[in-house]
């Protein structure tokens, strides 16, 4: 027996083509006669453009053209297919009118030679504006709170409830009551967005950073009134994206819009300080959670109202109270979600959206219940543990948040965990150890792959999936090896393209349970035709045999039962030279889906040092444990899972985007004042996966890495920011002047 490849730590099968820089990423794509573009930013936060001084800096060095509302083509924006970006409604319809709608949006385009040139004329570039009192502060009391679009709901579920939660809660022996606050998060990956866009008739080539290569092609072609298959994107690498590359935003129109413009090629870049304007980020909330509880601990009630914030065009849904329902145990749950309109760009899915928010409310009161009732916090978790979804009523196709639980206490030593509140000290340092539950669905998305056995022995693997980082080009490689039989040498996988099968949006850590069943049942399906012909073929020594009696081992196929060495796919290739094709898609069967609730599972446990003197925290560790089925490769899997944590560092301790009220410019938009974690804030972190074999979920067992990663750590740091300090704080991130003693 061939010793499984899935399961494997392998180690990246692109990390040369990264360390020696041959890993092409968006903006590294240059064509012949390709011209710069930069885009100017508006100034003020709400108003018109009143004029444009466009005269003055077509005239400047290497300037080729200024596009603004007055002479950038008009574009039809036809409606979104169905089934393509499903979790926005109204576009931002770039260049096409007058309007400012938030600080930051494109208000003109400068096209020049170089990227200098284009810098410099932009900078120069003469706006006026009528301006207006933005609204950009969602706990203004004229800020209008809505029903999100029951059109636009796709994950985020406003209104579920179960039994009598009010009554529950007012009438429960022990209760929390509380609100919780999270800043706005952009998200900040290495690589800018960056897109390049050439014209050839009415055909454009987009080389251009992207989660989701077909709805991008879809889009753009919408925009622009094209059939799809006019528009090709590229996209081989790309450098951290964290949800901000899930959508195309009106960079890539301009770039377009601009190459036809001018018709020459055109690259648009994205500064840093642009990366926090226009994609997306993550939305502010304020989230109420209560919870009643009896005396020995067991929930009596749930009330979760979340309220995010969206632009005045959009409505952007996230799945903030989405985990309360299912979570515990508990006969009286009810959950809201709205939405709060304001003078700001579209917000974005980021990391373990919604539900890392969410949890972090939820979580933090779930610690608060447990010092109200002095039960151990994992102890309080344990009396909750459900025996199936109770919102859903049906099964979990598996659930291990108790294993991880249990793993996660010892590996992390909670047993040595004093229970009061600023009980434990090293020296003069505070110390505290809190955890918190995580969890995130186990996605799966329709996808397609293609097989392709060739003369030479490689096989060729194609689909137009992306890899943002957690090791794709590795973890498909392995699957593919694995169902073939052949070494991991002899697979080539691809990916990167609009015109490879079609593939589902890098997100929603639904990847490797998409694509990678695609993948698995092209496999399957090359190796059945590799036989079929090996057959049908007299020179071949299993000419004439029943398929049946075949079998394949090893990339090899012999008769059953039979010694010979076999026939490798290259035998039966070579012998006419035509590559074994098969193309295959793979989705959710619908039963699985009614019977089963289906969820990844962690437990996380952070331990914090603070001074009391200065107040600064310091995250000493972090244990995670995860029930996420099978893990396809240990290597890849820790690294995700380390960089969750880190998220979640940056999320508990850092990140906030701050908005000038007046308005609503981001007055930290730079990577100086925009706080992220360094590697002198990184401690150890550690992440282990309990054994859980999940049968449901999909033929290959695996329920999805990644964004499980970030949630959870957020409130087992704010859990122990309490544990070692006695001081609740319920606004992330936590500051140091939030644990002062007064
Ligand atoms: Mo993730 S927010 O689905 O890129």
């Amino acid at each position: 027996m061939s010793v499984s490849l899935i399961g494997r730590p392998m180690t990246r099968v692109d990390g040369r083509a990264k360390v020696t820089g041959a890993a092409r990423y968006a903006a590294d794509f240059n064509q012949p006669g390709q011209l710069y573009a930069v885009i100017v930013s508006a100034t003020v936060g709400l108003g018109r453009v009143t004029d444009v001084a466009a005269a003055e800096v077509e005239r400047a060095p290497g300037v080729v053209a200024v596009l603004t509302h007055r002479n950038a083509q008009k574009l039809p924006y036809l409606p979104h297919k169905a089934g393509i970006d499903p979790a926005v409604g109204e576009r931002l319809h770039v260049l096409q009118d007058d309007n400012v709608r938030f600080y930051g949006q494109p208000v003109a385009l400068v096209v020049a030679d170089t990227l200098d040139h284009a810098e410099r004329a932009a900078a120069a570039l003469r706006i006026t504006y009528e301006s207006r009192q933005p609204l950009v502060d969602p706990t203004d009391q004229r800020a209008e709170k809505i029903v999100p679009e029951a059109a636009n709901r796709t994950r985020a579920l406003a209104d579920r409830s179960r039994g009598d939660a009010d009554t529950a809660v007012a009438r429960a022996a022990v209760r929390v009551d509380e609100t919780y606050d999270m800043a706005r998060e952009n998200h900040n990956p290495m690589e800018p967005h960056a897109t390049v866009a050439a014209w050839n008739g009415d055909r454009l080539t987009l080389w251009s950073k992207s989660q989701y290569l077909v709805n991008e092609q879809a889009e753009i072609a919408a925009i622009f009134g094209l059939p799809a298959e006019n528009v090709e994107v590229i996209c081989p690498f790309i450098g951290g994206a964290f949800g901000t590359s899930l959508r195309t935003w009106p960079h890539v129109t301009l770039a377009a819009l601009a190459a036809r413009h001018v018709g020459r090629p055109v690259k648009l870049v994205l500064t840093r300080k642009q990366m926090f304007f226009t994609t997306g980020h993550r939305p502010r909330t304020r989230q109420r959670v209560a919870l009643g509880a009896t005396p020995e601990g067991r929930l009596t009630g749930i009330i979760h109202e979340g309220m995010g914030e969206t632009s005045r065009y959009e409505q952007f849904m996230e799945a903030l109270t989405n985990v309360t329902d299912y979570l515990y145990s508990c006969p009286n749950v009810r959950t809201q979600y709205r939405l709060t309109q304001l003078d700001t760009g579209t917000p974005n899915h980021m990391r373990g959206p919604g539900e890392a928010s969410g949890i972090f409310a939820l979580e933090s009161a779930m610690d608060e219940l447990s010092y109200k009732l002095g039960i151990d916090p994992i102890e309080l978790r344990r009396r909750n543990e459900p025996q199936m979804d109770e919102a859903e009523n049906k099964p979990f196709s598996s659930r291990s948040l108790m294993q991880c639980y249990e793993l996660g206490s010892e590996r992390f030593g909670w047993a040595r965990r004093t229970p009061e509140p600023r009980s434990m000290r090293d020296g003069r340092l505070l110390i505290g150890m809190g955890a918190a539950t995580a969890t995130y669905p186990a996605f799966h998305a329709p996808a397609s792959a293609r097989v392709r056995l060739l003369a030479d022995g490689i096989a060729e693997v194609e689909a137009a999936a992306s890899d943002m980082g957690p090791g794709t080009y590795t973890s498909m490689t392995q699957v593919a090896a694995e169902f073939l039989g052949l070494p991991p040498e002899q697979v080539r996988f691809r990916l990167g393209r609009s015109d490879y099968p079609q593939a589902p949006s890098h997100g929603g850590s639904w990847t490797m349970a998409s694509v990678g069943s695609a993948i698995r049942a092209a496999c399957v399906e090359a190796q059945a035709q590799a036989a079929r012909r090996a057959v049908a073929d007299a020179n071949l020594p299993v000419f004439g045999a029943s398929v049946n009696d075949l079998e394949w081992s090893e990339g090899r196929l012999r008769r059953r039962g039979e010694a010979a060495t076999g026939l490798s796919y290259q035998d039966i290739v070579a012998r006419t030279g035509v590559p074994v094709e098969a193309e295959r898609s793979a989705e959710r069967a619908s039963e699985v889906a009614e019977r089963y609730s289906m969820h990844s599972f962690g437990a996380v446990f952070a331990e914090v040092a603070i001074d009391p003197d200065v107040g600064t925290i310091r995250v000493r560790r972090i244990v995670g444990a995860y029930g996420i089925g099978r893990v396809v490769n240990p290597l890849l899997a820790r690294s995700q899972c380390t960089g969750g944590m880190i998220g979640g560092i940056g999320m508990a301790l850092m990140e906030r985007t701050v908005l000038d009220p007046r308005d609503g410019r981001p007055v930290n938009a730079h990577m100086a004042d925009y706080l992220m974690p360094v590697n002198l804030d990184i401690p150890k972190l550690e992440a282990f996966f309990v054994d859980e074999v999940d049968p449901h979920v999909n033929p290959l067992g695996v329920k999805g890495l990644g964004e499980i990663a970030l949630v959870g750590t957020a409130p087992a740091i704010a859990n122990a920011v309490f544990h070692a300090t006695g001081r609740r704080v319920r606004a992330l991130p936590i500051h140091i002047e939030d644990v002062l003693t007064a």
